[in-house]
């Protein structure tokens, strides 16, 4: 799975104490240890000699990142060549061009009771179907920061797609603090991926953490940094892992203007995000029988290649997230 070097050991530069010290904090492999930078290494464990780092960091980095140069062509065709998750709703998939894409970041914006854990469910199931199903083969790493995860719905969406014992693709960790959480991102997403084929990443939750421990228009500077950092390390490892991330944001009120909402984390998670997605309530004629008032609405607020204000409509019910029409 190294490659070139099959452990840390291997590295130019990485004796066996600096091995020890680096698998005491929880980097187990040379492909983990390229996802970061010497400064933050520095600060996370007893540095002896930096150049010596330096030189290891140097060399997983070339052995690991696809930082070569490329047409555009060929990025093109690559990336084609890399398959979607089909959320199993066609509204949903149409909207999102053929379901969610790796090697970047959905986020989920709503009030409560939107679908955003619901929608998170669904795609915990279908991420694990087979490719010529609308999945990816792969398991999944629910962090949920809410308190919101709920096997026995996962269980229920799972029957509609004939998926027998879709608990065990699930590694689910409740983080209750913004340091566990970052742990979860930063050690056990990396060491999950590599060792146990998870290929989608949910972090329910992204702001709930962060909002309650950083208090106060003091601690703002930090607040944003910390979810600016948790944003960044998600997408160095879907980008070094190729794998699919979801994060659900809250909304809040804003003090100004009458009774409209903004999603939280201000512009850090605007700009660390890449396709941004608000979940509505809503209403809709037309709708198959029976489904009249379990209807939302998705609609892009932010995407590199969605167009703003595009949108799709679908239902939550017993069977999980459904087509509407
Ligand atoms: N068993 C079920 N059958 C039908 N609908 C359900 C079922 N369980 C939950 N729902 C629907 O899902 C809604 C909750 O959606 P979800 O948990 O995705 O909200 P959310 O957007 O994550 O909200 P929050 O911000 O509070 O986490 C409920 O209001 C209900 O309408
Ligand atoms: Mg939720």
């Amino acid at each position: 799975m190294s490659g070139k070097y099959s452990c840390l050991e291997d590295i130019p530069g990485i004796g066996p104490s600096t091995a020890e010290k680096l698998r005491k904090i929880g980097i187990l492999s040379p492909k983990q240890l390229s996802l970061y930078s010497l400064d933050e290494l520095a600060s996370m464990m007893d540095v002896t000699d930096y150049s010596r780092l330096s030189k290891a960091l140097y060399s997983v980095r070339e052995a690991f990142h696809q930082s070569k140069i490329i047409s555009a062509t060929e990025f093109s065709s690559y990336r084609r060549g890399l398959p979607r998750i089909s959320t199993k709703v066609s509204s949903i998939d149409g909207l999102l061009r053929g379901g969610l894409e790796p090697r970047c970041i959905y986020e989920f914006v709503g009030e409560y009771g939107s679908g955003k854990s619901q929608l998170c469910f669904q795609l915990s199931v279908t991420a694990q179907l087979t490719i010529n199903n609308g999945g990816v083969d792969g398991k999944v790493l629910y962090i949920d920061c809410e308190g919101t995860f709920s096997e026995t719905r996962i269980c229920r969406i799972a029957e509609r797609f004939n998926l027998s014992d879709p608990l065990r693709g699930i590694f689910v960790s409740q983080p209750v603090n913004v340091d566990e959480q970052i742990d979860c991102i930063r050690i056990i997403a990396p060491n999950l991926i590599e060792e146990k084929n998870v290929k989608l990443i949910v972090l329910d939750g992204l702001v709930s953490h962060v909002r309650a421990e950083y208090r106060g228009r003091e601690m703002l500077v930090a607040r944003q940094q910390t979810l600016n950092y948790m944003l960044n390390f998600l997408m160095r490892i879907a980008m070094l892992y190729n794998v699919y991330v979801i994060v659900t944001n809250q909304i809040i009120s804003k003090p100004t203007a009458g009774g409209s909402v903004s999603a939280a984390g201000g512009n850090v998670v605007a700009h660390g995000t890449t396709h941004r997605l608000f979940l509505q309530h809503s209403s809709l004629s037309n709708v198959k029988r029976g489904l009249e008032h379990l209807v939302r609405k998705m609609v892009v607020e932010d995407s590199p290649y969605l167009p703003k204000g595009e949108h799709a409509f679908f239902a939550i019910c017993e069977d999980g997230v459904v087509d509407v029409l």
